[in-house]
């Protein structure tokens, strides 16, 4: 697909994949700035951008000193962003995965230490080494592969709903026309450098691929730029904490659509997103910014009810504190009262009194991405609403 070519289509689903996949680098104009005198003011960092010169020093370092947050870190859905092939989870439980659709079959075979992605319409074959699985498989996982010199991603995906394949969301849902096109979809220079800064670290440099310096997933020194001169003097014991980029100096409005919206997608990208319908869904820093809850206060960015140094938290009671922290909960002071939109949010609610998220932030998704995501576009939802976009 061609981004040039490209106008708002009536397939929803098929956006879905085009802002996912073309469209990025969003409006926030960071750049990487270098302390004056050596020792100068927090830079800003921007989480995609690794201007050219940067070396990072990698987590085995950082963990030199804060143990607790590597370890916590490691097994972080973020950390988990792009599975290595030789230990990916999702690969080595399905050993053997097959799809049909039209003449073609398809199979995604464990050989050794590595898969093999097979398509055949019978007659002819494709085989092919899978060389990056993208995406921990909470809700599904997608390969990217290189085929006649270019590279692609998959035109099947794994869905842990169902355990086995299905096309990739975006990807046109027909059977393919030819052989090569039912391999996937072939990716341009620009769209690779998308992928891999979304979900890897340190292997886009100054927009341009560097595979030998990529780590999978993202990493500390993704979020907290390059860690050497921090790491160098604290060693020293030296005042170390103004040579690493810590986000914590954002508002809060600043960190949900410009720090996390960089690779979760907030509403600088407004026509595009509400373009999508349902499928907008899963890019929380929008559907967020949406909602009444939503200002620039810390109490409702993404950090107030996430750290992103751990694990996601499923259990709905973990997010009533939350809530809280603006809406007094039934006979207890509002703690809202010097806000200016206050008179609603002190009113308690008159339904619930615990678990609000699970009414106030409903799972939804489309039928094909197999998960549902939770709509951060916190509200009262009435039955049978249309999904407001
Ligand atoms: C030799 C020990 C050491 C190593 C290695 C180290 N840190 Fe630190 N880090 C510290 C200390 C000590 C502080 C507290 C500094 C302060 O408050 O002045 C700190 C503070 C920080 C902060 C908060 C800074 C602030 O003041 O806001 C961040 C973020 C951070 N480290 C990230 C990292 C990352 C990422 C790495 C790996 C690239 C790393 N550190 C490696 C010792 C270390
Ligand atoms: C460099 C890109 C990038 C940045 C910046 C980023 N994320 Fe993520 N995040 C991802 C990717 C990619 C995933 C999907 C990982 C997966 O499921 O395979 C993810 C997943 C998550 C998840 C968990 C999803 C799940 O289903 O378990 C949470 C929560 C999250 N991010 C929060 C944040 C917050 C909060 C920030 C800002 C502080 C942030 N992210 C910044 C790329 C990023
Ligand atoms: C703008 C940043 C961005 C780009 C570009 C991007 N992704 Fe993602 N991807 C994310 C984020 C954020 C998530 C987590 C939220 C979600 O599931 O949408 C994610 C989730 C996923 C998941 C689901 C992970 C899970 O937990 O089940 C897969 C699979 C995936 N991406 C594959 C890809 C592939 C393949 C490409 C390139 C062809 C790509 N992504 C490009 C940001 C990005
Ligand atoms: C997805 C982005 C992201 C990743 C990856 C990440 N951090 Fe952070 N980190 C943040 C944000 C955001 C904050 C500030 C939290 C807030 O908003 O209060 C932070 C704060 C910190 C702090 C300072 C804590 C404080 O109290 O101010 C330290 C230390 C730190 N991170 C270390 C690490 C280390 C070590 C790793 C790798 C294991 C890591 N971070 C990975 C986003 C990230
Ligand atoms: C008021 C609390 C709250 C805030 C603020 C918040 N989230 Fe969430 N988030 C949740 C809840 C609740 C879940 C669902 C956890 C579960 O049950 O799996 C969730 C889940 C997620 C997921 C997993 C995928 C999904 O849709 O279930 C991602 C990714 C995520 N949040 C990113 C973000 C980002 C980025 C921001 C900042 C724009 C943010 N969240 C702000 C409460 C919040
Ligand atoms: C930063 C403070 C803040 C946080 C945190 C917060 N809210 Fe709100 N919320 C508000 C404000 C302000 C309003 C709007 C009041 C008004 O319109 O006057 C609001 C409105 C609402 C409404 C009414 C929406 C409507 O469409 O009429 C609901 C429901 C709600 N919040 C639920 C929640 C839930 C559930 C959580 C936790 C997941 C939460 N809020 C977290 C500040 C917050
Ligand atoms: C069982 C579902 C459910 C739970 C749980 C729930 N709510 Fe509600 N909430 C509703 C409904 C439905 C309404 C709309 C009531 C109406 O308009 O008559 C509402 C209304 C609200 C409002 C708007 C009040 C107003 O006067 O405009 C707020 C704020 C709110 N809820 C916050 C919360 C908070 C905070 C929690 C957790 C302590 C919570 N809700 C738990 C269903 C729920």
């Amino acid at each position: 697909m061609n981004s040039k070519g490209l106008s708002v289509s009536k397939n929803a689903v098929r956006l879905a994949a085009v802002a996912l996949h073309l469209l990025l680098f969003g409006a926030a104009s960071w750049a990487w700035s270098e302390p004056s005198g050596g020792q100068g003011p927090r830079v800003r960092w921007h989480p995609r951008r690794t201007p050219a010169g940067v070396e990072f020093v990698g987590d085995q370092t950082c963990a030199q000193c804060h143990k607790q947050t590597v370890a916590a870190h490691a097994g972080s859905p973020m950390a988990l962003a792009m599975e290595p092939v030789a230990s990916s989870k999702v690969l080595i439980e399905n050993p053997s995965m097959t799809f049909r659709t039209g003449p073609y079959l398809y199979e995604i075979k464990r050989e050794g230490s590595g898969s093999v992605y097979k398509v055949t319409d019978g007659k002819e074959t494709v085989s092919l080494p899978i060389l990056y699985a993208f995406g921990q498989g909470k809700a599904g996982q997608t390969y990217v592969l290189e085929y006649e010199g270019a590279w692609y991603e998959s035109l099947v995906s794994y869905y842990n709903e169902v355990k086995g394949l299905d096309f990739t969301i975006g990807a046109p849902r027909t059977v393919p026309e030819s052989l090569r096109k039912a391999v996937g979809r072939r990716l341009s220079e620009r769209d690779v450098a998308d992928c891999f800064s979304c979900h890897s670290t340190g292997g886009i440099v100054a927009g341009k691929l560097k595979l030998d310096k990529m780590t999978p997933g993202i990493r500390c020194e993704a979020c907290h730029g390059p860690g050497g001169a921090h790491a160098e003097a604290a060693r020293k014991k030296e005042p170390s904490g103004d040579l690493i980029y810590n986000p914590r100096v954002l508002s809060g409005d600043q960190l949900s659509q410009d720090f996390c919206a960089s690779c979760h997608r907030g509403n600088d990208e407004f026509g595009l997103l509400q373009s999508m319908e349902l499928n907008n869904v899963r890019f929380q820093p929008y559907r967020m910014f949406h909602s009444k809850c939503y200002s620039d206060d810390r109490r409702i960015s993404c950090t107030a009810c996430h750290d992103p140094h751990e694990p996601v938290r499923t259990d709905a009671a973990y997010y009533d504190s939350k809530c809280a922290a603006c809406h007094a909960p039934k006979g207890r002071t509002p703690a809202l009262r010097t806000a200016a939109k206050s008179q609603a949010a002190e009113r308690p609610c008159p339904v619930g009194t615990k678990d609000c998220v699970s009414c106030h932030m409903p799972k939804l998704g489309p039928p094909e991405a197999h998960f549902k995501f939770t709509d951060h576009f916190i509200r009262v939802v009435k039955s049978n609403e249309v999904y407001p976009n």
